[in-house]
């Protein structure tokens, strides 16, 4: 399973995605221009309450209780999360049942934290609240081995419980140089949260150690997941809860599977898709 869910939950409820649309004030805030450049809006998770961080625990830890039996013994879970919030959706993951395995970190250069301290702005000119975020972290989780099973058995039995090398025959590294969504397929796609083919490609592939199985993404957005699964020659599945979005990744994931990026492309025969 490779997945980028709501991260805080809250942002992807229909009310907010309306008020994210219209410009009126919820969770989605316009980033601070440092360029003269109009930034798209970004949720602000620092502004969940206590309540609303124990909504979150409990949406993962469910998704999790929920995720595990639809999964092969040894299935690795790869879950995109954000640097102020991973700790307590990574943990809900683990008490859900996951073997909590790793982070991935992709390097990217995101528009979050370097703020200012709001109205103090002018008094503590020098101070930002976060720091500028530099990275994303994605948690890598295993649903456990049965008792006594080797990886190498669960290999031959199920075709999981490790992580497929790179194409160029070195190991699945966990830091990944990362770029930000490139404009071509944002034009494809205008998803507030479509990630790059160039990365996604790199993640689903180690997904599946031996190339069988099926990928799933339940929250699929536009499909750029399912696009890259696609685009290396899996066969994949995924979930989409808002109609917009759902038709959007009907008409994007063959686009976007089409591109080249240079990153687990192949000539493996067309895969099924479920959407
Ligand atoms: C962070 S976005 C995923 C974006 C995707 N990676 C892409 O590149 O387009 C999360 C998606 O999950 C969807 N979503 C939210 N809650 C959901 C639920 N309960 N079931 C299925 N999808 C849901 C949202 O509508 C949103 O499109």
């Amino acid at each position: 399973m490779v997945l980028d869910p709501p991260y805080g939950v809250e942002e992807y409820e229909l009310d907010q995605i309306e008020k994210m649309l219209s410009g009126g004030p919820g969770i989605w805030r316009i980033p601070p221009s440092f360029d003269g450049c109009t930034r798209s809006p970004l949720p602000r998770f620092t502004a969940l309450d206590e309540k609303q961080r124990a909504a979150l625990k409990r949406f993962f830890r469910d998704f999790a209780v929920a995720a595990l039996p639809a999964l092969k013994p040894g299935a690795h879970v790869l879950m995109a999360g954000n640097a102020f919030l991973s700790q307590l959706v990574f943990s809900a993951m683990v008490e859900g049942g996951f073997e909590f395995r790793t982070e991935v970190i992709r390097l990217v250069q995101t528009l979050r934290g370097g703020d200012k301290p709001k109205l103090g702005e002018k008094e503590f000119p020098e101070v930002a609240s976060l720091p500028r975020g530099g990275y994303e972290p994605w948690g890598l989780f295993r649903k456990p081995l049965p008792l006594k099973m080797t990886v190498r058995e669960c290999l031959a039995l199920y075709g999981t419980g490790g992580l497929r090398h790179k194409p160029d025959g070195n190991p699945f590294n966990d830091v990944i140089q990362s770029e930000r969504t490139p404009k071509r397929e944002k034009e494809i796609a205008d998803h507030p949260s479509l990630k790059p083919q160039s990365l996604m490609r790199q993640l689903v592939r180690a997904i599946l150690p031996t190339g069988r199985g099926i990928l799933a993404d339940p929250f699929a957005g536009a499909g750029s997941t399912l696009a890259a699964a696609e685009a290396i020659g899996y066969s994949c599945v995924g979930v989409e809860r808002h109609k917009d979005y759902f038709e959007m990744a009907k008409a994007s994931i063959p686009k976007l599977r089409a591109l080249r990026t240079g990153e687990g492309l192949s000539s493996a025969p067309q895969p099924s898709l479920s959407l």
